[in-house]
């Protein structure tokens, strides 16, 4: 789930270890640990907590070599604590395992190799494949991991030392990512090339099933028959820059900002103003099966779910194909219909979401063809689809989605012009629509010129307990987005609604201390939401009001007025989610929370 590193060189590994551990923080973790071979001993160190904790442990007892491997846990097998921490000793001590993802048939194995003399000194799953790979060993570490990963059912990162083999790393994945770093004499191990990149941007992408042997002379891939296994070497595009917080106080606002550049590049090269559609080279379907689609499925989780739910609307009304939205987590276990005339859109930012992954696999046995909308180039939903939209909004730290979110909108926007454009949509209406597409970049730089009247708002409202987020049509995803934002970062409880919905219910709730953000930009449902703010007027509730034009009849209703630029309906959501992005962000700013890594949240969530 969480994080890997591991190094093997001719320079002092630890902090090597440790440097890629902290790049991998962002992710979110609760204990970190390190295996170093310390001229030919295996010692580990582990601490609970933040990294700092390890460094403190390694400070008092340091350990030094040139070969080693390290780890961010986020416990699922046992609380965290520094014995559930990784890296897990077998039993003999003589074998190091790191672990992201879940070992499903654990239990079975730690009974069969308990009766086999194995103790055990953790709760984790992990441990018990310490032992088995202990027990398989016959001489080779990696023909040991190989027959131990015969026998285990579950998913997987691994990586591997062992003081019978000091000279060598052994890597696995399956369902949980893994990449093998490249430079002079150098091999790195790592679950994200952010871990690395202060080293090298050359990688080689683990497949599913694959295994990695790293030694100081080189590596080499073999799959899970101990086949040899080639790959080319890709260079990353981004740097450390795109990794690093530029100046800003967290990774949240620099994304935040960082938006007018993001949907620029999420356009680039795209848009046909003139013809009034757009070109998307990855998305490998021919014109005839463009126009074979007679349903499409959009599938995702969190905020890549919400983007999905624009994307439903605007398909549905640019190329009149009747669309579903569904949580992953949700389509994976049914019984969908879905034929060889189903698209299935996956959105993904980090493209390894575990449930999502596994129904867009879900989707593609039962004959659909699959199209991903993600931004990480090489992530596994990126290789596993038919076809796909880069994002190209850059490495998103923050934990919590916001520029993703807007490149995913756009994406969908892209799409549905093409598809819309190749059936009814006229090309007065592409035209409009590709020309509000290009001015968005210079549309969000305003909104975040006036950044500081927000956070004015913010103040007023950190010590609010709930909070509620209406919005109609295009605006309803965006509202339920401004409220996942606020509670995920702040841990203000919050919803949102469908703004007439709220009479159904949440109306009940609305006092003098009820803060309510209305998402009321002119477009076609505007009349209709100002009720909807006379309703909570006239219940004492406090109102927010993001609209985009002088409103006499908002006159009296607002308690504050957020100003967005005005564009066609559909990308409303897109200008309409910033100020509710930087609001989340400065009430959890204000409130003294960690903004970039929200207690119990990951930034990808690789298990199911
Ligand atoms: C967003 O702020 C979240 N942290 C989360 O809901 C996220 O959008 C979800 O886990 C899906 O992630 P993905 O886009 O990487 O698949
Ligand atoms: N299942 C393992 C544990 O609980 C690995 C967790 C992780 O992915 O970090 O320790």
């Amino acid at each position: 789930m969480c994080g890997i590193v591991g190094y093997i060189g001719p320079k002092n590994v630890v902090p090597i270890l440790i440097g890629g551990l902290k790049r991998l923080e962002y992710r979110g973790y609760d204990s970190a640990g390190v295996a170093v071979l310390d001229r030919g001993e295996l010692r580990t160190r582990r601490a609970a907590g933040k990294i700092a904790m390890l460094e403190a442990a390694l400070g008092a007892d340091p350990v030094v070599g040139h070969i080693g491997i390290g780890h961010t846990r986020w416990a699922t097998h046992g609380p965290p604590t520094d014995r559930n921490a990784h890296p897990h000793l077998s039993t003999d001590g003589t074998i190091a395992v790191v672990h992201n993802g879940i070992i499903e048939n654990y239990g079975t194995l730690k009974t069969q190799l308990a009766a086999k003399g194995h103790r055990f000194s953790s709760d984790t799953d992990t441990e018990v494949l310490a032992c088995l790979i202990q027990e398989c060993y016959e001489g080779s570490l990696e023909d040991a991991v190989v027959a131990a990963l015969r026998l285990v059912e579950g998913t997987y990162g691994i990586a591997v030392v062992s003081s019978r083999e000091p000279q060598k790393i052994v890597g696995a994945r399956q369902g949980s990512p893994l990449l093998v770093g490249v430079s002079d004499g150098q091999y790195f191990l790592a679950s994200d090339a952010s871990a690395i990149l202060a080293h090298t941007r050359d990688v080689v992408y683990l497949s599913e099933g694959e295994i990695a042997v790293l030694t100081s002379g080189g590596y080499r891939l073999m799959d899970i028959d101990a086949a040899p296994v080639r790959r080319s070497v890709e260079t990353i595009a981004w740097d450390l820059e795109a990794i690093e917080r530029g100046g800003y106080d967290h990774f949240m606002l620099k994304e935040i900002f960082e938006q007018p550049t993001t949907v620029a590049n999420t356009l680039r090269g795209r848009l046909r103003l003139e013809e009034g559609t757009s070109k998307l080279g990855g998305l490998n379907l021919s014109h005839e099966q463009l126009m074979e689609i007679d349903q499409v499925i959009i599938t995702a989780c969190g905020t890549s779910w919400h983007s999905g739910l624009i994307g439903e609307l605007m398909i549905e009304d640019m190329a009149r194909i009747p669309v579903e939205v569904e949580y992953a987590s949700e389509f994976r276990y049914r019984n969908p219909i879905v034929t060889d005339r189903t698209l299935c859109i996956v959105i993904s930012q980090s493209g390894e979401t575990a449930d999502t992954l596994a129904a867009m696999r879900e989707a593609k046995r039962r004959g659909a063809r699959t199209l991903g909308l993600v931004n990480v180039v090489g992530s596994t939903i990126a290789r596993e689809d038919d076809g796909g939209i880069y994002l190209h909004a850059g490495p998103e730290i923050g934990v919590a989605s916001t520029k993703a979110f807007s490149s995913q909108v756009v994406a969908l926007t892209l799409l549905a012009l093409k598809l819309g454009r190749k059936r009814n949509l006229s090309v007065a209406r592409g035209r409009e629509i590709a020309q509000a597409l290009d001015a968005l970049p210079a549309q969000i730089q305003t909104i975040l010129d006036a950044a500081p009247a927000i956070e004015a708002i913010a103040a007023a409202y950190q010590d609010a307990t709930n909070f509620l987020y209406l919005g109609r049509g295009y605006n309803f995803p965006a509202a339920l987005e401004g409220a996942l934002k606020l509670k995920e970062i702040s841990y203000i409880h919050a919803e949102g609604y469908p703004a007439a919905e709220m009479k159904h219910g949440p109306i009940a709730l609305i006092d003098e201390k009820m803060p309510v953000v209305f998402l009321a930009p002119h477009d076609a449902v505007f009349d209709k939401i100002v009720s909807n703010i006379q309703e909570v007027r006239a219940r004492g509730g406090r109102t927010i009001v993001i609209t985009s034009r002088d409103e006499p009849v908002l006159a009296g209703l607002m308690d504050h007025e957020i100003r967005i630029p005005e564009t066609v309906d559909l990308l409303s959501p897109v200008l309409a989610s910033i100020p509710l992005q930087l609001l989340a962000y400065y009430i959890a700013v204000k409130r003294g929370a960690n903004v970039d890594q929200p207690r119990n949240l990951a930034k990808s969530v690789t298990v199911e």
